[in-house]
């Protein structure tokens, strides 16, 4: 058997920093998901989404997750085409959809309700069959290039792209805490060649 990591996610803040590389890493400060400025954050940019404490516990895999979680009921990618089975949104896209599904406010978080929702092309909203599938295995295309995911010995993952239980979900492909840099948004990796598709896709 193939000893694999179960997540490719560099351990740590720091590590993700250096896994970023030649993608431009910018952080959270100036970004889009800066809030700082907001009133309702105290000027504080973390707090909207992460607590050191009293951590909200819904969602298992949120890394100390503060906002208020979504409940909705998301209408999945569906494809007569695919490999594998969509399943709900995995922890880590719950994350995300808490606020770019619409039903819960961006400043519900810490326990209190707000008000404000994402809206316009922010607005992802609860139906996802328009969208690229999360919460999906990864499936192996014949003409992968394998040193793109796995290497050592024995052979882990060691992907850029990182996968949640080996799974595709919101921050395969965003890094959240990221700025938006030569335009792209949010992305993981340079979307320039379509590089971000054809590290999972040999077309
Ligand atoms: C808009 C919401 C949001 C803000 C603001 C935010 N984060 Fe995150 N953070 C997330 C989400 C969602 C994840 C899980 C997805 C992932 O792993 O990329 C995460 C994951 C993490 C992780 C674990 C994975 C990793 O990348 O190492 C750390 C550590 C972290 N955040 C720290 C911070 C710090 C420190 C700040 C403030 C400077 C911050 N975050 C601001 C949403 C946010
Ligand atoms: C606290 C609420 C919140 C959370 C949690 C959150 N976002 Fe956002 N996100 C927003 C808002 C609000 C905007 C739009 C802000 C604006 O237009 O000023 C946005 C914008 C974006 C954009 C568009 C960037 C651009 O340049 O147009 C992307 C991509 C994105 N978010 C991805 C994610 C992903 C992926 C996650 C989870 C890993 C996540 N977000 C978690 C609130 C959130
Ligand atoms: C885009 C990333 C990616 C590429 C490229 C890739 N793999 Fe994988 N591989 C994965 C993921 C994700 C898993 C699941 C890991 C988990 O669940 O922890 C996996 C699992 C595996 C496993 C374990 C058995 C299984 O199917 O779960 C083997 C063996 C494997 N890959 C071989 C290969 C070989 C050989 C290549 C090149 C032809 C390759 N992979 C290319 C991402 C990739
Ligand atoms: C397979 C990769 C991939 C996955 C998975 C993914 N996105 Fe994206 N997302 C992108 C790309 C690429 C863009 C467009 C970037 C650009 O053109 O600047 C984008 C754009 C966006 C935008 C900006 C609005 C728009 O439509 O361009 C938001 C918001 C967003 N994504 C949120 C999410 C959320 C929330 C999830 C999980 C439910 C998610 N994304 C999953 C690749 C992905
Ligand atoms: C982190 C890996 C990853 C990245 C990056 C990625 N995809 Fe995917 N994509 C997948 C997986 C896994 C599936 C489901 C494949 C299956 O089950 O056959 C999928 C499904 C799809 C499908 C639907 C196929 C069908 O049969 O309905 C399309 C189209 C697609 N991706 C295009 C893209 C594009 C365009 C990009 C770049 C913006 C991209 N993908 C980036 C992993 C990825």
């Amino acid at each position: 058997m193939l000893a694999l990591r179960r997540s490719s996610v560099a351990a740590g803040f720091f590590g993700a920093v250096l896994a970023a590389g030649a993608t431009a890493f910018a952080g959270v400060t100036g970004s889009i998901h800066d809030f700082s400025a907001r009133g309702w954050t105290g000027g504080e940019s973390c707090k909207v989404c992460h607590v050191p404490h009293h951590a909200e516990q819904t969602l298992a895999d949120a890394p100390l997750w503060n906002h208020t979680t979504t409940v909705a009921a998301f209408t999945l990618y569906r494809s007569s085409t695919l490999h594998k089975t969509v399943g709900e949104p995995g922890t880590r896209s719950k994350a995300c959809l808490s606020c770019h599904d619409g039903t819960v406010a961006l400043n519900s978080f810490g326990g209190a309700v707000g008000g404000e929702f994402a809206a316009g092309r922010a607005l992802v909203g609860p139906d996802l069959s328009d969208d690229h599938p999360v919460g999906i295995a990864f499936y192996h295309a014949p003409g992968l290039v394998c040193s793109n995911c796995h290497g050592g010995r024995p052979m882990r993952l060691v992907s850029t792209l990182p996968f949640f239980d080996g799974k595709v979900e919101c921050a395969s492909c965003h890094d959240v805490h990221n700025q938006r840099v030569g335009g792209a948004r949010l992305v993981r990796t340079t979307l320039a060649g379509s590089a971000l598709c054809l590290h999972c896709h040999p077309k």
